[in-house]
């Protein structure tokens, strides 16, 4: 397979791209990334030295005569599109990039694939695109679509968008759902690592409101295993829910966090909320594991502790990834809450 993937300079994208190389050595991937304060090319620098199937490329999912020459001249014949704006809590500070990007940039991907006749484009989204729940329910692919941030309406565009193109093009589009992820690699603006930075440091927790909202957090392998399966084996038009059975408080990640480093729960700060917060998200993934057999395989604790030992080996990259842009948004978004 000769694969397109956008993004893959990012979190998961990074990890994706590592697992297909190594799970299909056969396959072709070049990887287009505008490396936003989010990409870092050298999350993959090893791949590009040494391994003739990878590719890098400097660009943006919206300028289409760059998105359709790479199609071209790579023959590609399948993308993944992982490239977003992905952080709510940026989404609320300015809307603009994630509407530019996230809706205007997959709907390029899709009139480009579309004009080069592509075999498929799996659209990667989020479980966000369905709003909130209360105590009880699941999330499943027809509860309707009820985004509450401008990053989670900016996902539900594009995921219309899509469903737009199999409808109006027969186009074979498949798009993915999938919860909170966690694991190597995943920018340290997001509650996981930033919570380990701030854990290391003995510095306050910020944990926003009560701290009892639940996030389904999944292992960053799992998704991509899903996103693997939705490519080769997703029905076309299809779209698919993917979950990691761990429904967590965001108090019971931060305690977690704090005693695998062995620091006092009372580095704990309770902060003003994120505006619009969703209380609690939790995935109904039956569909795909009927569809597709696909099955979260790690459980959290397993996870944390295997995330947590790899930023400890890993301290370069975290200082490579905190930019100027990095320390100018963490310091006003930070002080506007405490
Ligand atoms: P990320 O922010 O870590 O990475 C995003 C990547 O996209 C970066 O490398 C960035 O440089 C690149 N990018 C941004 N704008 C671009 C553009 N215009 N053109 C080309 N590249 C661009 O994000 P992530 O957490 O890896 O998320 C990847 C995808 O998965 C997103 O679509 C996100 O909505 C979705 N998702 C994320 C999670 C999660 O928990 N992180 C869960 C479900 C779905
Ligand atoms: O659910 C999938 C989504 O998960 C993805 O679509 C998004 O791209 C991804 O960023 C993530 O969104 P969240 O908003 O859920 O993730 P975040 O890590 O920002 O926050 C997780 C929870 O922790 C959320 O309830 C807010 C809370 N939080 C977050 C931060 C950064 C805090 O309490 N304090 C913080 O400092």
């Amino acid at each position: 397979m000769r694969l397109l993937v956008t993004g893959g300079c990012g979190f998961i994208g990074t990890n994706f791209i590592r697992l297909m190389r190594s799970a299909h050595p056969d396959w072709s991937i070049v990887n287009l990334d505008l490396l936003t304060y989010a990409g870092n090319r050298l999350s993959l620098a090893d791949l590009e030295a040494e391994d003739q199937g990878y590719r890098f490329e400097h660009g943006d999912i919206r300028d289409p005569k760059l998105v359709s020459s790479l199609l071209e001249e790579h023959h590609i014949e399948a993308v993944v599109n992982f490239a977003a704006e992905s952080h709510v809590d940026r989404s609320i500070d300015n809307p603009a990039p994630f509407i530019s990007t996230n809706v205007q940039g997959a709907q390029t991907i899709l009139e480009c694939a579309r004009r080069a006749g592509l075999a498929r484009v799996v659209h990667i989204s989020t479980d966000e695109v369905y709003g909130t729940l209360g105590p009880q329910g699941l999330f499943t692919e027809s509860t309707p679509l009820a985004p509450n941030s401008p990053y989670s309406a900016s996902k539900a565009g594009a995921d219309l968008l899509c469903r737009a193109y199999v409808e109006t093009y027969g186009m074979d589009v498949v798009v993915t759902r999938c919860s909170n992820n966690y694991g190597p690699y995943q920018f340290p603006e997001k509650l996981i690592p930033l919570m380990y930075l701030k854990a290391q440091a003995v510095e306050p927790l910020p944990v926003y409101g009560d701290g009892m909202n639940i996030r389904d957090w999944i292992y960053v392998d799992d998704h991509c295993r899903g996103v693997e399966l939705a490519l080769t084996k997703g029905r076309p038009g299809g779209i698919y829910n993917f979950g990691g059975n761990a429904e967590k408080t965001n108090l019971d990640v931060v305690r977690s966090m704090l005693s695998i480093l062995d620091r006092n729960e009372n580095l704990i700060t309770f902060v003003t909320d994120r505006p619009g917060h969703d209380r609690r998200y939790a995935m109904d993934f039956a569909l795909a594991a009927e569809e597709l057999g696909f099955e979260p395989s790690l459980d959290f604790s397993q996870g944390l502790r295997k995330t947590v030992e790899w930023y400890k080996n890993n301290t370069d990259w975290l200082e490579t990834v905190q930019s100027g842009e990095y320390r100018r948004f963490m310091g006003t978004w930070y002080e506007e809450r405490s």
